[in-house]
């Protein structure tokens, strides 16, 4: 008889954004003339760019003749690609990255569940809180996270690393000493990020106690401000320390297209055996690879002209984060992120729960947004806006909020 993995069954499950979808649906469905505007989601609505829509037409066509067809891609991904990032996004940073330290993927979100394959399941994990919920939930699947208590929504066996007002979104060293440690910067949910000098804080603090820093970027396209390090390899010491994961989704639209990469440089070793090693076998494996029509897209995101279509589009997207921004500290709301995320990160008012928060919004401005404790217990009395609208759609939440 077959036996299950149990751990799955100690997941809570995902409450957070079905119960939104079944609030709004209720809502809808008794007030049918009301427009629900949606400000909850982390999905893109601006198209492709033309470059992209150009390179993947290419593509295409080329797989349609004999001399230029394409089958499974190399394991790692095509050269053409992990030399266009590592010259790009690396090298002309100061970033000692090679292109045979990259791994092509079909996402973020993938990678940064799966990495943690290549730990031993004794290892103990740190998170901030809140986070990303992926981090913590591929580490239940793996048997990593202890017992789960639905009053304080905290796993026994993870460490956690509370981000809010009061620290200034800025996590602390653990008290604890874990073995991975979690850091996506900037930051989703918060909007926070790092300057330089404070990431070099958990770099050295990682080479020191012997740990990895699994080093979540896939928002470093909207990083505005000059001392907020675009690679985590910008610091002195990453390089024995810190797997970078990154995304094409959210920089160039690629959140139905899909694809990703995971830098892991090759010093970091335990035992002398490579982390890099490992993940070329897991890769070479369990995946084969991301479409060639979709890697030579990626390419163009790189192009002159990708760049200057894509920074459009990025600042399209900030700007609504600067409408929401001001409107909400107008309105006289506490607001942080907004200016190297495309996340707002709010305080509740008058003491509310973010669900109290929520129920407002929807019921008296028709306003969707993500409640902070869906992201851990951390995130109660907060409340998520996204800049992923149109522009048009943004300054109409914007002014219904103002108007509460
Ligand atoms: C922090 C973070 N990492 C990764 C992802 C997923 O990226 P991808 O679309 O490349 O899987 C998201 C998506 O919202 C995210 O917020």
């Amino acid at each position: 008889m077959f036996q299950l993995n149990d751990n799955y069954l100690k997941l809570p499950g995902s409450y957070l954004f079905s119960t939104i979808g079944k609030k709004v649906r209720e809502y809808q469905a008794a007030h049918p003339d009301q427009k629900v505007i949606s400000l909850g989601i982390g999905d893109v609505t601006q198209p492709l760019a033309p470059v992209i829509i150009d390179a993947l037409h290419r593509a295409v066509d080329e797989m349609g003749h004999r001399e230029t067809f394409h089958g499974y891609a190399p394991d790692l991904g095509y050269e053409f690609l992990r030399t266009t990032i590592a010259k790009h996004d690396f090298q002309a940073r100061g970033a000692d990255i090679s292109a045979d330290e990259i791994f092509i993927s079909d996402g973020a979100k993938c990678d940064c569940s799966n990495i943690q394959e290549i730990f031993s399941q004794d290892n103990t994990i740190a998170v901030c809180d809140p986070v990303y919920p992926v981090y913590v939930d591929s580490n239940v699947m793996a048997g990593r996270t202890g017992t789960y208590d639905p009053q304080s929504g905290v796993w026994s066996d993870v460490i956690y690393m509370p981000c809010t007002m009061d620290n200034d979104f800025v996590p602390e060293l653990p008290k604890k000493t874990p073995d991975l440690i979690y850091l996506c910067y900037p930051n989703n949910p918060t909007g926070s990020t790092l300057t330089k000098d404070q990431l070099q804080v958990w770099v050295d603090y990682a080479n020191r106690v012997g740990a990895v820093i699994l080093f979540d970027a896939a928002y470093e396209a909207y990083i505005s401000e000059e001392n907020v390090p675009h690679t985590i390899y910008e610091c002195e010491g990453a390089r024995t320390c810190a797997i970078e994961m990154r995304s094409f989704s959210k920089n160039a639209g690629f959140t139905g297209v899909r694809l990703g990469f995971t830098v892991i440089p090759k010093d970091i070793q335990r035992d002398g055996v490579a982390l890099h090693a490992l993940w070329a076998r897991r890769h070479g494996t369990k995946y084969n690879g991301a479409p060639y029509i979709i890697q030579r897209a990626g390419e163009a995101v790189y192009s002159p002209e990708g760049k200057e279509q894509l920074t459009k589009q990025v600042a399209y997207y900030m700007n609504n984060a600067a409408v929401i921004k001001e409107g909400l500290c107008k309105a006289g709301y506490r607001v942080s992120g907004g200016v190297n995320a495309p996340y707002i990160w709010m305080k509740t008012p008058d003491g509310m729960t973010s669900w109290q928060f929520f129920d407002e919004l929807l019921n008296k401005a028709n306003v969707v947004g993500t409640p902070g404790s869906g992201f851990g217990p951390s995130g109660e009395g907060y409340f998520r806006l996204t800049a992923f609208g149109t522009y048009e759609s943004t300054l109409e939440a914007v002014r219904r909020i103002q108007r509460l």
